[in-house]
């Protein structure tokens, strides 16, 4: 029990309510201690049940509480702010996706984060999906060929308490982190066209991203599809394959067969906050870092800036 990490929440709402229940139940390496949420109501909710103190200031919390850990799950907007004080503090610190609404707060909590010399992790949680995970085994043993197209469709009904962010910071960013780590690298360009129906930001968005050695990236996003559909298509000179995301099935095709590997679904928030906890505890090495989420800030800032001046968008070197 003495070596299990104190873990705090900032943000009860509709996402921080399952890292509270996940951490509850990785209780073999962690304990949580307290959570904070501005909305009285929703900490008090969180903290009876499970067990431990509620918050209504995270300064507070921290002061006496002394996590060693937090994650934060507070509106997007909100958090470059938070986050940067709790890495100030030397407190590991796996903050939300994205982790900044710009390339320019990503770079000065990343260098932060690197002087405190402190865990920053941002909650990039599709590349703890297994099925992401077993389609990055077949890329690498070769199985697909070489990688010519790789698209991603990801389309919902608005969630309406998402209000400061557009699709691309919100949703998109899902699928570039995907790509970038499926393929180890940033696109070169990208091209994108946006646009608005019901949001105050876009909410619909096609995206166009090259690759080195002729890959083509393709993202369809948007927020007016009553049915969710979350899918990616991965398609190689030897072979196709393709996932359903919330499934985690996998469907992989050549010329002679095709075939749908069983395997087990894994809840990827339980994997990703698992691999979090080890982290900070020095178990392992971070494989998700702030330098790479700071990476998927750029491409999606390209994105947003592509689909302003209605051009393609190149990367400098
Ligand atoms: N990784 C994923 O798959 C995933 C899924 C959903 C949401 N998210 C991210 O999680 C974050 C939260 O999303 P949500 O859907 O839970 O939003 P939400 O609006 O349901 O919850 C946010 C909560 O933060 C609280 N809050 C706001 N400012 C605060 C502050 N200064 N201190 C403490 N609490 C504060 C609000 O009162 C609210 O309860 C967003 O950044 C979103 O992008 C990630």
């Amino acid at each position: 029990m003495g070596d299990r990490l104190k873990v705090a929440l900032i943000g009860c709402g509709s996402w921080g309510s399952n890292h509270a229940r996940v951490y509850f139940e990785l209780d073999d390496l962690c304990e949580l201690t307290a959570v904070c949420d501005i909305d009285k109501i929703r900490a008090e909710r969180i903290a009876r049940k499970y067990g431990c103190k509620a918050y209504t200031d995270y300064k507070e919390l921290i002061s006496e509480c002394r996590p060693e850990a937090v994650s934060i799950c507070t509106p997007s907007s909100t958090h470059f702010e938070i986050a940067y004080d709790i890495v100030r503090k030397g407190i590991d610190t796996l903050v939300e996706k994205p982790m900044c609404t710009s390339v320019g707060d990503a770079l000065k909590l990343v260098s932060e984060a690197e002087r405190m010399g402190v865990v920053l992790m941002p909650g990039h949680i599709e590349c703890f999906n297994p099925g992401v995970r077993r389609i990055k085994s077949m890329i690498d043993e070769g199985r697909l060929g070489d990688i010519l197209m790789i698209t991603a469709k990801r389309v919902s009904y608005w969630p309406e308490r998402v209000g400061d962010v557009g699709i691309v910071m919100d949703t998109v960013i899902h699928d570039v982190y995907v790509f970038r780590y499926l393929l180890s690298e940033n696109p070169y360009e990208v091209y994108a066209l946006a646009g608005r129906l019901m949001h105050r930001f876009e909410d619909y968005v096609g995206v166009i991203l090259r690759y080195g050695e002729s890959i083509i990236g393709f993202i369809e996003a948007n927020w007016m599809t009553p049915r969710k559909v979350r899918n990616l298509t991965i398609t190689g000179s030897n072979a196709i394959v393709s996932l359903d995301y919330l499934t985690q099935e996998i469907v992989y095709e050549n010329r002679d067969s095709i075939v749908t590997p069983i395997a087990r679904w894994d809840e990827p928030l339980k994997i990703e906050l698992r691999h979090f906890i080890e982290a900070s505890l020095g178990k392992c090495k971070l494989e998700v870092t702030g330098y790479d989420g700071l990476e998927a800030l750029k491409i999606c800032e390209a994105i947003l800036e592509s689909s302003r001046m209605r051009k393609p968008i190149r990367f400098e070197g």
